[in-house]
């Protein structure tokens, strides 16, 4: 009985320190960086340890045992970091190699993956910077190309496993479209809108993550999740080459959305576009809990937030989309 306590006071202080972790971001490591942890009977156990290889098949095993969560040690989290930024070194250099299709998806691969460091450890400034580099890389890219982004958006897939990390590029793709097609915005504004949105929801690593993929949320639960707007700004503010527009913008990216019962509330049309074609991308996307919806379910769920107030953007909107999505 007595050994019974220790164990479970053990385990629940192991629980304390154990971090979530993506079968997937482990697989493309090919070796283990640090032990891995699953539950097994109410007990955190460790399932493969560090120096182990690991691949697609090592996961599929795993799945077939009956693990569905699994974890690192806190302690260890540095040797995670530390084997990913390795495994983006290695990404940056096979960009010299290859068409320049394929060097695309791979400037897309180096950014998913880090942001899947940025989210375990936001407040990493060698990161941050890293990543911005990559977001203007691509940026700059994306606007001297004609005919490149139809392509590349539609190429992407996204599973509902990768949404946190796919659908920051896929709606920053499509609204770098979206704002060429309206000739509103000068190229750096729209350089910069670029990277306002992809970095827009990196307060989501400041959000428990059992609410990332619950489909239905409290009111205590939703505040939570409202907050990673603001999350975002504070972690950004004075890290990044945006001035304080474009983080008020971040701060706005769900105005829309949150204020739709006050028609009065007027945000500015960049945090609308954002907004918009966040949800399109989002409600298109397939999650966890729902399969994706058709662009045309999302686009009268836009049409109800958009019309009165911006009528002539939802049209442009619908145009943009048209062209697109054919
Ligand atoms: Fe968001």
């Amino acid at each position: 009985m007595m050994s019974n306590s220790f164990e479970s006071i053990h385990n629940n202080n192991l629980l304390l320190k154990l971090n979530p972790v993506s079968l997937r971001s482990l697989i493309s490591l090919k070796v283990l960086p640090c032990n891995l942890y699953a539950q097994e009977s109410y007990k955190f156990i460790i399932i493969s340890r560090a120096g182990d290889s690991f691949s697609r098949d090592h996961a599929k095993q795993f799945f077939l045992k009956g693990y569905r969560y699994f974890f690192i040690h806190e302690d260890e989290q540095p040797k995670y970091i530390e084997a990913h930024r390795n495994e983006l070194l290695k990404t940056t250099r096979s960009l010299s190699v290859g068409d320049s299709a394929t060097k695309l998806q791979y400037k897309i691969e180096l950014l998913n993956k880090g942001l899947r460091l940025l989210y375990v450890n936001p407040i990493d400034d060698e990161l941050l910077q890293q990543q911005q580099r990559s977001v203007s890389n691509l940026s700059q890219f994306l606007l001297n190309e004609k005919g490149t982004i139809k392509k590349l958006y539609n190429s992407q897939k996204m599973t509902p496993e990768q949404f946190l990390y796919q659908q920051p590029i896929n709606s920053s793709i499509l609204l770098l479209g979206m704002l060429k097609f309206i000739k509103v915005f000068n190229s750096n504004d729209i350089h910069n809108l670029f990277m306002t949105s992809y970095l827009k929801d990196i307060g989501m690593s400041l959000i428990p993550h059992q609410l990332e993929d619950k489909e239905y949320l409290t009111d205590s639960e939703r505040i939570i999740l409202n907050k990673h707007a603001a999350h975002s700004s504070e972690i950004l503010s004075g890290r990044i080459n945006l001035d304080n527009n474009y983080l008020r913008i971040i701060e706005n990216h769900h105005a829309i959305t949150q204020n739709q019962d006050d028609p009065q509330i007027s945000v500015g049309i960049e945090s609308v576009l954002i907004n918009v074609i966040d949800i399109f991308v989002a409600m298109t996307s397939p999650r966890p809990y729902r399969q994706a919806e058709t662009p045309y379910v999302a686009l009268e769920k836009i049409k109800s937030l958009m019309v009165p107030q911006y009528s002539l953007e939802f049209k442009y909107l619908v145009h943009f989309l048209n062209k697109m999505l054919k």
